[in-house]
């Protein structure tokens, strides 16, 4: 069955050609507008990064770490910087839909390709069951406090926190997804005024919580030593989660040589500074124990810590907002990497067809919802957060080996952003990722191989032979070297 088809390599390895990349971005039907710019941008991201993570998660992380959780914020924010700066140089130099997907496709071959997407899954489409689960526990805890009435018990939480269904979970992720369906410029839009809400409610939080603060909390400052302090950052990375998003939008973006690498960057940095100072202002006005033993710890820190009860109800009507566009944003981008991979044939093609009327994806949009909507039903929240974080973190490493490859195999290629001192912040971003990798449990690590396992089954079952690239539809390097 020898064809004609022109010369390229045919393994489950071969590397997409970034020319072509660029180009397919233009074929008629499937050509996502450019509407978005620079602050829309940043605000993706930090719409993305602020959420379930500081409202929610720091609780945790003050129950491993005590009052050094402070640090576990920095040395989370410091370990994703460098992986960072890597997703901007990719993100400046491969403008395509699909994030780390589309880069490793580029550097390392259709195979790891695929198996980036697949645990892409987990930082996005589960993430976003995971913290619509958390929306809806906030929600739900703001109409209890401020008006008294709270939905049953049975209709609000996932059959294994006792429950039935989580409906609040269902509803906030249907309502997103058909306002992604409307289109991406009406989406950004929303997303901004969400983003100054939020931002506007952390700093509340930080001077009512300096207005109040005393220094009684950080007498016994690191209980658990530096193991803590790392073990908590393992899982307060889940924080930081979604400055990678921005990248997502990359062929959305009017200017992405410098739109991406100044919102990656700028979102990553704006949110440091906000956590870093929630981070001391929740310890100086509650202890560890009082964050620790609450849903919504930032709200129990105004209520039972400082005694500001109608603060607390104020502050968890803000993490509702906060929330709704974290779901927003990472769902948007969960669709964009699908959208990639339906693309180059590794999922159902038809999927991939942008709607005429709204320029969006919509019918995969809306497959994408209904899913995770099912998933945040039935799924509770507490370990999905260490999944997310490990699925996250080995994307993190396979985007800093891309830029690492693709300097070699691609030196000449133009780079509108440059990681400063290649190979060296990469390799760092490596190390950081893997180091708090190894902070998470075994459980989890069983729940992730299992995962990439039954991921590598489904490419062997549908990719394998779908693939356009395999079929000679698209363009491979390392046929002939292109001049
Ligand atoms: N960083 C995001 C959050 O905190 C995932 O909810």
């Amino acid at each position: 069955m020898a064809t004609t088809s022109p010369p390229r390599r045919t393994g489950i390895f071969a590397v997409r050609d970034v020319g072509s990349l660029a180009a397919e971005a233009h074929v008629e039907g499937q050509q996502l507008k450019r509407a978005v710019g620079t602050w829309q941008l940043t605000a993706m991201g930090v719409g993305a990064i602020i959420g379930t993570g500081i409202f929610v998660v720091i609780g945790e992380g003050a129950a491993i770490a005590g009052p050094a959780v402070i640090l576990s914020f920095v040395l989370a924010a410091v370990a994703c910087v460098f992986s960072a700066l890597s997703y901007a140089e990719l993100a400046s130099s491969i403008p395509i839909s699909g994030s780390a997907y589309t880069y490793t496709y580029a550097t390392m071959g259709e195979l790891v390709a695929w198996i980036i997407g697949w645990d892409l899954i987990l930082e996005y489409g589960v993430s976003v069951a995971a913290i619509a689960v958390g929306w809806g526990g906030n929600f739900n805890a703001f109409l209890d406090t401020t008006f008294g009435v709270a939905i049953p018990e049975a209709l609000a939480t996932s059959p294994e926190d006792g429950g039935v269904f989580n409906l609040p979970a269902v509803i906030i992720v249907l309502a997103i997804t058909l306002l992604l369906v409307r289109g991406v410029t009406e989406s950004a839009r929303v997303n901004m005024v969400m983003v100054v809400v939020k931002l506007a409610v952390l700093l509340f939080f930080i001077a009512i919580a300096f207005a109040n603060f005393g220094t009684q909390n950080f007498t016994d400052f690191a209980p658990s030593g530096a193991d803590g302090v790392t073990a908590a950052a393992a899982i307060i990375f889940f924080a930081y989660i979604g400055f990678d998003a921005v990248s997502c939008g990359s062929e959305e973006a009017r200017n992405p040589k410098k739109d991406l690498p100044y919102a990656i960057v700028g979102s990553l940095v704006i949110c440091t500074i906000f956590y870093v100072l929630t981070a001391i202002g929740a310890i100086g006005i509650a202890r560890p124990d009082q964050l620790a033993a609450s849903d919504a710890p930032l709200a129990a820190a105004l209520d039972e810590g400082a005694g500001i009860g109608w603060a607390a109800s104020i502050l968890s009507l803000g993490a509702v907002v906060a929330i709704t566009s974290v779901v927003l944003v990472i769902l948007y981008g969960q669709t964009r990497i699908f959208f990639a991979m339906c693309r180059d044939g590794l999922l159902p093609q038809g999927l991939a067809r942008v709607s005429p009327r709204y320029g969006t994806p919509a019918r995969l949009t809306i497959g994408l919802g209904l899913l995770i909507s099912v998933l945040a039903a039935l799924v509770p929240l507490s370990e999905i957060v260490k999944l997310v974080n490990i699925g996250t973190l080995f994307a993190f490493v396979l985007v800093n080996i891309g830029v690492i490859v693709l300097r070699r195999t691609k030196p000449d290629m133009p780079r509108p952003y440059r990681v400063p001192w290649s190979p060296v912040l990469p390799i760092l971003g490596i190390l950081f990722a893997v180091y708090l990798m190894t902070d998470l449990p075994l459980s989890t690590w069983i729940r992730f191989v299992v995962w990439l396992g039954a991921g590598v089954v489904i490419y062997f079952a549908y990719g394998y032979r779908h693939s356009k690239l395999r079929a000679g539809e698209s363009e491979t390097v390392g046929g002939t070297p292109s001049s």
